[in-house]
């Protein structure tokens, strides 16, 4: 089923999104703060959406829409284990007009919520690059809370930077 927020839509991503999804993967401002990975090309994120396992409990990705229906970004969540109830959460979005809209605050707390009520999860972590100032501050705005850093485990220009991990339990989530 699709997640619906105030403001975004939640939903099944598919072949038709690579040529989206690879112009984010090579957008520098987009990646700043995420590990870039190697050059693919649009062919290989095709085959790559075209041939994972369909959406279930241990890896679910969703593209994020916004109002008018434009696909802008994606939430993932992953590495669900039932004897913990705990995934990971990666979120991004990649149509920069886009941000700064409150769309990936919605964003976050409708996968929170879907993670918690529909999957049952327990408790949700996600680390985050301490200089990403906007992505913390909407962590912790929906409840996420600082556990620990991370030190030195990533490099932008030239320079070796801290990770928060966070986590937020069912209860924090607002
Ligand atoms: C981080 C990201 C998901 C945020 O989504 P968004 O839709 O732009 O965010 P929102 O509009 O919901 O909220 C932005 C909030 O951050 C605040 N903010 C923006 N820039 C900021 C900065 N430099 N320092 C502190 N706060 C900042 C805004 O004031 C706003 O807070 P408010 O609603 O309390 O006023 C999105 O910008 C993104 O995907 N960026 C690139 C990829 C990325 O960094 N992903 C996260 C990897 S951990």
């Amino acid at each position: 089923m699709d997640a619906y927020g105030d403001q975004v839509r939640l939903r099944a991503m598919d072949v038709a999104d690579a040529e989206a999804l690879w112009r984010w993967n090579h957008d520098a401002e987009v990646m700043r703060w995420m590990d870039e990975g190697y050059a693919e090309t649009t062919a290989q994120v095709a085959k790559w959406l075209g041939e994972r396992p369909e959406n279930a409990y241990g890896d679910v990705l969703f593209g994020v829409e916004e109002p008018g229906g434009t696909l802008i970004g994606l939430v993932r969540l992953h590495g669900a284990e039932p004897e913990t109830g705990i995934a990971e959460l990666d979120i991004y979005l990649g149509e920069k007009d886009f941000w700064g809209k409150g769309y990936g605050t919605d964003a976050m707390r409708t996968a929170c919520r879907y993670g918690f009520e529909k999957m049952r999860l327990r408790k949700i972590n996600l680390t985050a690059v301490v200089e990403n100032e906007a992505a913390v501050h909407i962590y912790r705005k929906v409840g996420f809370i600082e556990e620990g850093r991370l030190r030195q485990v990533f490099r932008r220009d030239g320079e070796w930077i801290d990770k928060f991990t966070m986590g937020l339990l069912a209860h924090e989530l607002r």
